[in-house]
């Protein structure tokens, strides 16, 4: 007698591999097909390959990649790795890339997920990178931009409807946000991206495992050439310092200026603002331990410089209260989320920088995978534009870090260039 659980998983997984099939022949029609009639448990659009891990846009990605006969002509390994430098195609490869868009099209229509991880540790997004698909690159990018965004804005108004209703106003934006979908109490808010299923940390965090609170209670380690907390994260690093030299020296060209620093670290970058002279240098420093170290230091007693101990969350509005303002602003936290960065340049930069003022930050974001960054660097643009800011960006070219992560939980840069961004306000 035939098992009926059985045979239920061996449709399930014929299924499956059908989905992949017509994904890897960009067979769009035959996709739509199977998607709308699918058995499986969950979006069939992010079905997965158990030996290779692809879902299928891995698979209308990868199908791109010239066979080895084609590889062979040219003199090139299979597998041949572009790292994001665009590729001459050959007439017919460009129409397997042009069937591909259309497939990738529909299966983000779908709702498949821009960063999920193949067994090879690859989103879809990097594989089209290595084999040098600038136009599949492109589309999950902005895939991952339009979700990162959505995300960063339910997660506003998630916050918002948890918050305790004092007046009649804020009932009413409250009843605005009860009035988006699946915003009320009872109904949790849609994940776009699904959390569960997705490998890749939130793009944003600049380390998922750290929260600030757990952070800032954290025994520190300052060594020579980093400082580690209890878990041995990586709060700052020496490898930064060129980069904290061409932030200071972008945003006080000269000397004479007010400065604000939010996160001190390792004080390199406040290090390089002092060579600038500055006529005021605001530092403000949450972890205890790091504000005992300045100390120790003699920072207290540097020209110009006063130390805020705290949080720049309780801080900041003491300073605006009392008119202080600054021709320069930089941030550079640890273990704040990019709602934190956002609340920071959207909220407080503006009472605090002077109109031909310039603010900058440490830009980390999604440094572990390019992918990852391209997308954290679009998603920032978009809302620091908002925020009435314009924003220009110097590469700097980052040197190789092995060796660097030894003793290190996790390392947090894994890519060639460091995006040094500059911001002012909009004309
Ligand atoms: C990455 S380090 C800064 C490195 C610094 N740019 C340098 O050049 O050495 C981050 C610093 O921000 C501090 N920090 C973290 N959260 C903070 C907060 N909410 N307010 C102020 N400082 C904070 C940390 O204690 C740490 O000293």
């Amino acid at each position: 007698m035939a098992d009926p659980v059985t045979d239920l998983e061996i449709d399930v997984d014929l299924d499956i591999q059908e989905i992949l099939l017509a994904a890897s022949q960009h067979d769009t029609p035959k996709l739509r097909q199977l998607i709308r009639s699918n058995v499986t448990s969950g979006n069939p659009a992010n079905v997965k390959d158990p030996e290779t891990g692809y879902s299928p846009l891995h698979a209308a990605i990868a199908a791109c990649e010239p066979d080895d006969d084609e590889h062979v002509k040219k003199g090139e390994p299979n597998g041949v790795q572009t790292n994001g430098e665009p590729q001459q195609h050959t007439s017919e490869q460009e129409s397997t890339i042009q069937s591909a868009v259309l497939t990738v099209k529909f299966l983000l229509q779908e709702g498949a997920i821009w960063n999920d991880l193949d067994l090879n540790d690859e989103t879809p997004g990097c594989i089209a990178r290595r084999l040098g698909l600038t136009e599949l690159y492109e589309m999950a990018v902005d895939a991952g931009v339009r979700a990162e965004l959505l995300l960063n804005r339910l997660e506003g108004y998630e916050q918002l409807s948890d918050e305790e209703i004092e007046d009649e106003d804020e009932k009413q934006e409250q009843q605005e946000v009860g009035d988006a979908p699946g915003a009320t109490e009872e109904e949790p808010i849609p994940q776009l991206v699904d959390a569960a299923t997705a490998t890749t940390a939130p793009t944003g965090d600049a380390n998922p495992n750290v929260t600030n609170s757990r952070y800032l209670t954290s025994d520190l380690t300052f060594q020579q050439d980093r400082l580690l907390d209890q878990d041995q994260n990586g709060v700052m690093m020496a490898w930064e310092s060129e980069i904290m030299a061409k932030s200071a020296k972008q945003l006080l060209p000269t000397s004479g200026l007010r400065v604000l620093n939010v996160g001190h670290g390792m004080g390199i970058v406040d290090g390089f603002f002092q060579e600038q002279s500055p006529s005021s240098h605001h530092i403000i420093e949450a972890h205890p331990g790091v504000v005992a170290e300045m100390k120790r230091k003699g920072w207290h007693e540097k020209p110009g410089v006063q130390i805020h101990e705290g949080r720049w969350q309780d801080i900041l509005p003491n300073l605006v209260t009392q008119g202080e303002m600054f021709d320069a602003i930089y941030y550079d936290t640890f273990a704040e989320s990019y709602a934190d960065f956002r609340e920071f340049f959207t909220e407080q930069v503006i009472g605090l920088l002077e109109q031909e003022g310039k603010w900058s930050f440490f830009n980390g974001m999604g440094a572990d995978r390019q992918i990852s960054y391209d997308v954290y660097q679009k998603v920032v643009e978009i809302d620091i534009f908002e925020a009435g800011f314009d924003v220009e960006w110097e590469a700097i070219t980052v040197p190789t870090l092995e060796g660097e992560w030894n003793g290190v939980r996790r390392p947090y840069w894994r890519i060639d260039e460091y995006r040094l961004p500059l911001c002012k306000y909009m004309d």
